[in-house]
Order: structure tokens, then C-alpha cells, then sequence
């Protein structure tokens, strides 16, 4: 696996490229779990054996407000170098944050419709600092298609979008959420819990199983659900809810009722100093989510 942090060394790793072999990207932030490595799996069975799996990891600051996490985000360079090795990733791109941003950078990338509300209107920092960074990677290493974790719905959301207006010729791959056997959503933020707050984080996935069976039991009505959701993460002392919302699963605005689209939940849920979200996308004739 060659692993590479220069930026004129990227270049000349995407120069280098002769026959159509295609390249699959799966970018990261590092602390790799199982929900990652899924991720690398989905880009070679994308990118087949003959194709290119390169993966990212950036700590992107950018995409972090002052009083967010970037300075405690777990760094492990050399245990996620592992775990992609062992995985079958080809290329790893990790560069220094001065190498990917100039001091006095004044560009950026603003998506201003889905991006706007749930973690838009908690994070208002966070979207353009992740578009950002996603075009800044997709430029640096031309990848012919992408993989993003569906627990981050909207990034995905806000990404496909980028990708759609800004003409990128790069597809967009959705992955499955990936969880613990107990349901906790795959997360590196994971790691922050303490045993309380992890044993009882798992409140989550069952909060949004809950409402999936009510909907296959035939519940329409969006504030019924949302308060069932609410009701049931409030149940767990540690918690304190950011925000459980109903919206259209491809507009991403609010709806009162389930209708031929479908719905998607989507939560962000404090526990203690961390942060965490899911959510359950559920169309008809087509489960998804928790
Ligand atoms: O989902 C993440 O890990 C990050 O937001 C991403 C897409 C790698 C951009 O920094």
C-alpha cells in the first residue's frame, strides 16, 4: 500500500495514470472502525480487482466551530495505515493540514438548501468546511467514484449536490450505517463515551426501531413518531437531545405525514461532551437506516 502525504507526490500519483483503471476514493478523518473499513470494501467491489482503491485521512479543521472537538479527535495514523493494508486499500493520501490549506485560503464551497437545516442549523460551520475539503480531495487525487457512510444522510445529501452543480465527474456511493451488536451507529466519537454514557447511547438505534414498526404498523403522522423517538431517548438520564427531526428523505425538508417518498429521521443527541447522530431513512418497499 503506498502511502503518501506530499501534495506534488499526489500529483504525480494521479499523473502517473495510464490504462482506465478506475480509482475509488473513500475519504476519512482517521480513528478507522469497522464502518469505515466497509466503506473500502464497497470501493473495491466499485473499482473490481483491477481497479484503484485510495482512501483519505484529514483531520479537516475547517469543518470544526472553536469549541468543537478538532483538538481531542483521536489520531492514529499508524494503527488506520493498518487497517487499510490489511483491507486491500491500494493508496493512502494523508496529508499535513499546512500542505492543504494556505494561510490566508479565502475560497470555499458553500451549499446553501439541504445543507441548512439538522446538522446545518447546530453545525452552521460545518457543510462548507466539508465541501470544501471533499473538492479539495477530489481534485488532488481524480477519483472516478466516492464512498460516504449513510449515518452522515445529509453530508452525503450536501455532497451529491456539490457534485451535481459543481459538475465533479466523480459518482457517489451511499454506505449502509454500521453498527455495534447492542445498535450504537459506527462512530469514532464513539470512543469519547464513558461506560454509562456508551451503555446508554444505545438508545438510539432502539429509538428509531421503535418508530420504523410503528410505521410498518401503518403510522403516517410524523409528530406522532418524532414524539415516540423523543420520548424514548429522554428515558435515558445521560441524554439530552439536540434535535429529532422528520423530513423528505431526498429534499431534506420538513413533512407532517409519510408519504410516497417515504421518511427520514434524523437525530443528534448529546451524551455528556459527545455528540452523536442517526437516523432511519425509510422508504416504501425499501427499509434503510436503524
Ligand atoms: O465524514 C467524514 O469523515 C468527513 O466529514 C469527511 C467527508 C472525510 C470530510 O472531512
Amino acid at each position: 500500500m503506498r502511502v503518501i502525504s506530499d501534495l506534488d507526490e499526489c500529483r504525480a500519483w494521479v499523473g502517473d495514470r495510464s490504462a482506465p483503471r478506475p480509482r475509488v476514493l473513500v475519504p476519512t478523518m482517521g480513528a478507522l472502525h469497522e464502518g469505515h473499513l466497509s466503506l473500502v470494501d464497497l470501493a473495491r467491489e466499485r473499482a473490481g480487482d483491477d481497479g484503484e482503491v485510495a482512501a483519505t485521512i484529514f483531520v479537516n479543521p475547517a469543518q470544526f466551530a472553536p469549541h468543537e472537538d478538532f483538538d481531542r479527535y483521536p489520531r492514529q495514523l499508524e494503527t488506520d495505515l493498518a487497517m487499510l493494508e490489511g483491507r486491500g486499500c491500494d493508496v493512502v493520501f494523508a496529508p499535513e493540514r499546512p500542505a492543504m490549506y494556505a494561510p490566508d485560503a479565502s475560497v470555499a464551497v458553500v451549499e446553501s438548501g439541504i445543507g441548512a437545516g439538522l446538522e446545518g442549523a447546530s453545525r452552521p460551520q460545518f457543510f462548507t468546511g466539508v465541501c470544501t475539503i471533499v473538492a479539495k480531495l477530489f481534485n488532488l487525487t481524480q477519483p472516478d467514484a466516492a464512498v460516504f457512510g449513510e449515518k452522515d444522510y445529509q453530508q452525503l445529501a450536501v455532497i451529491r449536490r456539490m457534485v451535481r452543480d459543481l459538475d465533479f465527474p466523480v459518482e457517489i456511493i451511499g454506505a449502509p450505517i454500521v453498527r455495534e451488536t447492542d445498535g450504537l451507529a459506527m462512530s469514532s466519537r464513539n470512543a469519547y463515551l464513558s461506560d454509562d454514557e456508551r451503555a446508554q447511547a444505545s438508545v438510539l438505534s432502539r429509538a428509531l426501531g421503535e418508530a420504523r414498526e410503528l410505521i410498518q404498523q401503518g403510522q403516517v403522522d410524523v409528530l406522532t413518531l418524532l414524539g415516540q423517538v423523543e420520548q424514548r431517548i429522554a428515558s435515558q438520564p445521560l441524554s439530552r437531545i439536540d434535535y429529532v427531526a422528520g423530513v423528505h428523505p431526498d429534499t431534506l425538508e420538513s413533512i407532517d405525514a409519510i408519504g410516497e417518498d417515504g421518511l427520514l429521521i434524523a437525530l443528534a443527541v448529546w451524551f455528556g461532551k459527545t455528540r452523536l447522530i442517526d437516523n432511519l431513512c425509510w422508504r416504501r418497499n425499501l427499509a434503510g437506516g436503524a
